[in-house]
């Protein structure tokens, strides 16, 4: 591939400040657009150290709005362009109770994306999608790539929406666009709203640790940085028009995961409190991920034994960025540091 300037959407958020940070290491002779809306998700602290970088550059705007997204490419010049597409409304809960965010944000926003990104002429296109669009397991089996598409939530509901313009792109367009699948992600910069830095967060201050239903709902749960070496596998090496899983092969329900939690922060299991189902609650999600091993050579390196404390003690270390973001002044980091600037982003 000789593509060496990438436009990532959603940078600002878990997986996709995590994966700047990777390219900022593995691949630093590379120009990396990060375009993100800065929602409530998206924290440009998390994304300090690489400001320094020459490659990195921000640029603030929506995927649903073809304005920003032509902003956007002409910030990454007229060479040849890939783009990794992260940006999503991701939280379940919140797609519960109001949907229609999801639809603007992730059906919406890829389909201009991918319009945009077609008349540009892109090289090749990432879409970063969820294993929730193939829904539910029983105790049995694994999610493939030809698993049929069988959303539950509103969120996986827009995911597979996406999925599927992502899909009409390639078929229709010969537009060279990949798919990829992962499970559930754990890691540095996770906006704690999600279960496990909502567990240490909650844990650190004595409070109370919410468990849906009985604590027996099953997740693959997968290291950030893992996922990120697998979406660089897919740039690099995947066929357009594929689609990959991800996953950990690392199975663990809630309340396991819950008490391995506190039982290295070295708290009491007093903590964990049962409250009211979610609403259409995936029972179990796992991922068979034979195709990224047997055709890209990918694999899971970092073990759920070593890689649950490391993340752990990072939130514990983190005071200054999760206080930050509890108090919402995260989200003056960008009319501080950016806005100001005439020629802000
Ligand atoms: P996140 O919520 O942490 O970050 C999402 C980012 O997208 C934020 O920075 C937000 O500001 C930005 N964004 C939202 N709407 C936007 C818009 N309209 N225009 C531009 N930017 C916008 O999410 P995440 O956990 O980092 O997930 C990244 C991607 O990976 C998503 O597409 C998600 O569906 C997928 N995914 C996540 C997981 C996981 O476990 N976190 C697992 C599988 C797939
Ligand atoms: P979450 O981190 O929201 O990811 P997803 O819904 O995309 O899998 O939730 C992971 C699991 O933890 C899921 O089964 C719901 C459960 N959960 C709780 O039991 N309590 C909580 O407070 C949260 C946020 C999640």
């Amino acid at each position: 591939m000789t593509t060496q300037t990438i436009l990532v959407t959603g940078g600002a958020g878990f997986i996709g400040s995590n994966f700047i940070h990777m390219l900022a290491e593995e691949r630093g002779d590379w120009r990396v657009i990060n375009f993100d809306a800065l929602t409530y998700a998206g924290n440009l602290e998390n994304l300090r150290a690489v400001e320094g970088w020459d490659g990195y550059q921000f640029v603030k705007g929506d995927v649903s709005s073809e304005a920003d997204v032509m902003a956007a490419l002409k910030a990454c010049g007229d060479g040849p362009l890939s783009v990794v597409h992260m940006a999503a409304e991701s939280h379940v809960d919140r797609s519960i109770l109001s949907g229609l965010p999801f639809v603007q944000a992730n059906v919406v926003g890829t389909q201009v994306l991918l319009d945009a990104c077609r008349a540009r002429g892109v090289e090749r296109f990432v879409h970063v999608s969820t294993d929730e669009v193939y829904g539910s397991l029983g105790e049995e089996g694994f999610f493939t790539e030809t698993t049929p598409l069988a959303p539950n939530s509103p969120y996986s509901a827009s995911k597979a929406s996406s999925d599927l313009f992502v899909r009409a792109a390639f078929h229709t367009h010969g537009f060279p666009a990949c798919i990829t699948r992962c499970s559930n992600n754990y890691g540095p910069y996770q906006f704690p709203e999600k279960l496990i830095p909502l567990v240490i967060a909650n844990a650190q201050e004595d409070k109370d640790l919410p468990i849906y239903g009985d604590g027996m709902y099953v997740r693959d749960w997968l290291y950030v940085r893992d996922h990120c070496e697998a979406i660089l596998a897919v740039l690099e090496k995947g066929v357009p028009g594929e689609v990959y899983n991800i996953g950990g092969n690392n199975e663990v329900p809630n309340l396991e995961l819950v008490k391995e939690v506190l039982a290295i922060l070295g708290k009491p299991e007093s903590l964990i409190t049962f409250v009211a189902d979610r609403p259409g609650h995936d029972r179990r999600y796992a991922i068979d991920a034979g195709k990224m091993r047997d055709e890209l050579g990918w694999e899971p390196r970092y073990e759920f034994s070593k890689a649950l404390p490391l993340t752990v003690e990072w939130y514990t270390s983190q005071v200054e960025w999760l206080q930050q973001v509890r108090t919402g002044a995260y989200r003056d980091y960008y009319d501080t540091q950016y806005a100001s600037r005439t020629n802000a982003p």
